[in-house]
């Protein structure tokens, strides 16, 4: 279904219909930030909704965190990022160009001026930096964070100390991370600044392998529950010389891109490097006490990582679609209704019959689905504008809806329409919404 997006084309769609902007595109744009506009904060909201509702529906005690953006020089040097967070770069010593070592075969010219001279590779670390108050010593410096996972580890203690937790148990958190990409590229694939989902489960280093598959199995689960094609779908072991410098088991699960296959979430053992290292450099103890065994221990890691954006790109990739009706080209975005960001589309065939059209949408959206009340332009162009956004089904009042108290169900997939009591519209969302 997915063969026919590119990323030019999503892109266009994401500016045409207000999913995605450029940041600051007025004052020439700011690369790899983006801004997102009113449908594309609708969705990310579902996707964030979904990605909540997959974790916490299982049972397993789950606790949420909202970290602070900004962390002292202190966490990043503990964390390893200060040493480890590194891109190898090289310049056109021509152009003056600059690439991401592992992005560019350095035997061939420069893909942008011909040259074929370069600068050696430098490692590039990739947290933005800046200063606490008015002083620039070491002592005051800050980072913008890279992941959100630190914010979970170095409120460890707290987290135990303030609610009544047991290991295992997790501790998960959505919110913005920043990494100075030296190329950021493919629109929101790899952004310099990005939402992340995160959830770090803390276990037994026994209990490691039966959790890894479980949270492997999850992941799974949500993608599918989402909607996104199985066979796009596949996990990738990481070899050796990949692995952050944090994990010692990481498998990705990677989405079949028109680029190729690429990482969409990683599931890591992070062991108990995090908690090891924090106490470490910042000389508090945070191990927890076994009853059983009468010791005390640094729990095991288990983290499952995904960019919300990364993830509203792919549910784009996944669901775009082009098709010709009645002789008409459309683009059409096969979204899982949960995803939409417009559930449902009230038309009146007429502007005579906008009236009752509305009052039948304000009854609707008083029940809390988001809706739109379209009375502009022939029923064929509105049909097409949702089928671009996605919306699932569009309600059509007509003249006939006066005496029958019917109106007509179009299905945004099978383009099936039927006529359904008014009485019964309510009804209809809450079972697609299942
Ligand atoms: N805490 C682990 C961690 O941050 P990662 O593999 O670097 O691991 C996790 O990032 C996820 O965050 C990725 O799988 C991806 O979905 C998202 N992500 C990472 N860098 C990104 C970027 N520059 N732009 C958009 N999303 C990104």
């Amino acid at each position: 279904m997915a063969s026919k997006a590119t990323l030019e084309k999503i892109s266009a769609l994401c500016k045409r219909r207000g999913f995605v902007y450029q940041s600051a595109e007025i004052y020439g744009g700011l690369n790899g930030v983006y801004d997102i506009g009113p449908l594309g904060t609708l969705i990310k909201n579902n996707i964030r909704h979904e990605w909540h509702k997959s974790i916490t529906s299982l049972g397993k005690e789950i606790l949420f965190l909202e970290g602070a953006l900004l962390g002292p020089h202190a966490v990043w040097q503990a964390s390893g990022h200060i040493e480890h967070f590194h891109d190898p770069m090289i310049d056109c010593t021509t152009c003056k160009r600059r690439y991401r070592v592992d992005e560019l075969e350095i035997e061939r010219p420069c893909p942008h001026c011909g040259n074929t001279t370069w600068t050696d590779v430098r490692q590039f670390n990739m947290m933005f930096k800046t200063h606490i108050g008015a002083s620039a010593e070491t002592g005051a410096s800050a980072y913008l964070r890279p992941e959100t996972a630190q914010s979970i580890f170095i409120n460890f203690k707290n987290i135990m100390a303030t609610n009544r937790v047991k290991i295992p148990f997790g501790i998960a958190q959505i919110g913005k991370a920043f990494r100075n990409e030296i190329t950021p590229k493919q629109f929101l694939f790899r952004m310099r600044e990005f939402e992340q989902m995160e959830l770090e489960w803390f276990c037994k280093e026994n209990d490691v392998p039966e959790f890894f598959e479980f949270w492997c199995n999850e992941r799974k689960e949500f993608y599918n529950t989402i909607g996104i094609t199985t066979k796009n779908i596949r996990f990738r072991s990481h070899e050796k010389n990949e692995l952050a410098h944090y994990s010692t088991k990481t498998s990705d699960v990677e989405y079949s891109f028109p680029f190729g296959w690429k990482e969409l979430e990683g599931i890591a053992h992070r062991g108990n490097y995090d908690l090891t290292q924090h106490s470490k450099h910042s000389g508090k103890d945070l191990s927890v006490y076994d009853d059983e065994t009468k010791t005390s221990y640094l729990p095991h890691v288990i983290e499952c990582s995904v960019g919300v954006d990364r993830l509203f790109l792919t549910i784009l990739f996944d669901a775009y679609d082009e098709d010709t009706i009645e002789g008409q080209e459309r683009t059409v975005l096969h979204l899982h209704p949960r995803i939409a960001p417009i559930k449902a589309a009230f038309l009146p065939l007429t502007k005579k019959l906008s009236a009752q059209t509305k009052n039948l949408y304000h009854d609707i959206t008083k029940l809390g689905y988001k809706t739109e009340f379209d009375e502009s332009g022939s029923i064929g162009k509105r049909y097409r504008r949702h089928d671009e956004i996605g919306t699932p089904v569009c309600f059509t009042f007509d003249f006939e809806s006066l005496e029958d108290q019917c109106v007509t169900v179009r299905d945004r997939d099978t383009l099936k329409q039927e006529r359904i009591a008014i009485d019964q519209v309510a009804n209809y969302l809450k079972k697609i919404l299942e």
